[in-house]
């Protein structure tokens, strides 16, 4: 089967899922973290090589304190699990957080900031990137102004080098839980030519089978790039 070098994953769905239960919605970020743990150590033994899950927007932190504070928690519960379980280490030699992390409690950044440090060495092997108080348009800002003050033209080269993503493949497949289809400020520059996979299931329902359809469709499909395949030359 024809792989994607790099998977983007939009997790959407948490709230929904615990509604539909009754329980608040931070039972359903808690279910959403232990799928994500689920997939994520899934997508490794698959072989992906880079993978990136959208954890947290920059429009996330309009939600109620009570849900943002739960999600926070668990950002910080996760790096704790990370370093305690020697299989984890194993499966995510690398760890990067896209996004402004300068945004974030100061014990939770600097947490961040220790994770991203003492594993960016092992980025060749496997990257798993965390997108937290991320959005595109913010990274491409972002870009923009490292870019100000290069002489001559920008080009597009110049901005995949300016992004968080500077070393890594292009996204080739975004899926999308939780039945909207939209890509919601995820990787856009990135995901230029990404094929894109919609499910209505909500993000805690999600099982290994489900991303083993996403990659059947994956590889189902043509990549052109904009050309015309060769039958039709
Ligand atoms: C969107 O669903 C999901 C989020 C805003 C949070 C996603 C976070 C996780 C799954 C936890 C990840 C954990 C780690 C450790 C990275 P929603 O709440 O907007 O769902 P709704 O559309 O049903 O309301």
């Amino acid at each position: 089967m024809n792989l994607p070098r790099h998977i983007g994953i939009i997790m959407d769905g948490n709230g929904r899922w615990a509604k539909k239960r009754g329980l608040p919605r931070s039972a359903g970020h808690i279910m959403g973290s232990k799928t994500f743990r689920k997939i994520t150590e899934y997508l490794y033994d698959l072989g992906i090589k880079v993978s990136t899950f959208y954890a947290f927007s920059t429009e996330n932190w309009e939600r109620p304190d009570e849900e943002v504070n739960s999600l926070l928690k668990l950002f910080g519960e996760y790096i704790t699990i990370y370093y305690n379980d020697s299989e984890m280490k194993h499966k995510y030699s690398s760890v990067r957080i896209l996004g402004d992390k300068s945004k974030f409690p100061e014990e939770l950044r600097d947490r961040f900031l220790e994770l991203e440090n003492n594993t960016a060495a092992n980025a060749s092997e496997y990257q798993l990137n965390i997108a937290c108080n991320y959005g595109s348009r913010d990274e491409l800002c972002r870009a923009f102004e490292l870019l100000r003050d290069k002489d001559g033209p920008i080009t597009s080269e110049d901005i995949s080098n300016a992004l968080y993503t500077h070393d890594q493949p292009d996204v080739d497949l975004i899926i999308r839980t939780g039945g909207e289809k939209r890509l919601s400020n995820f990787l856009l520059w990135q995901a230029a030519y990404a094929e894109l996979y919609f499910t209505d299931k909500l993000w805690p329902d999600i099982t290994e089978k489900d991303i083993d359809e996403a990659l059947e469709f994956y590889s189902s499909r043509e990549r052109r790039f904009g050309k015309i395949d060769k039958d039709n030359k």
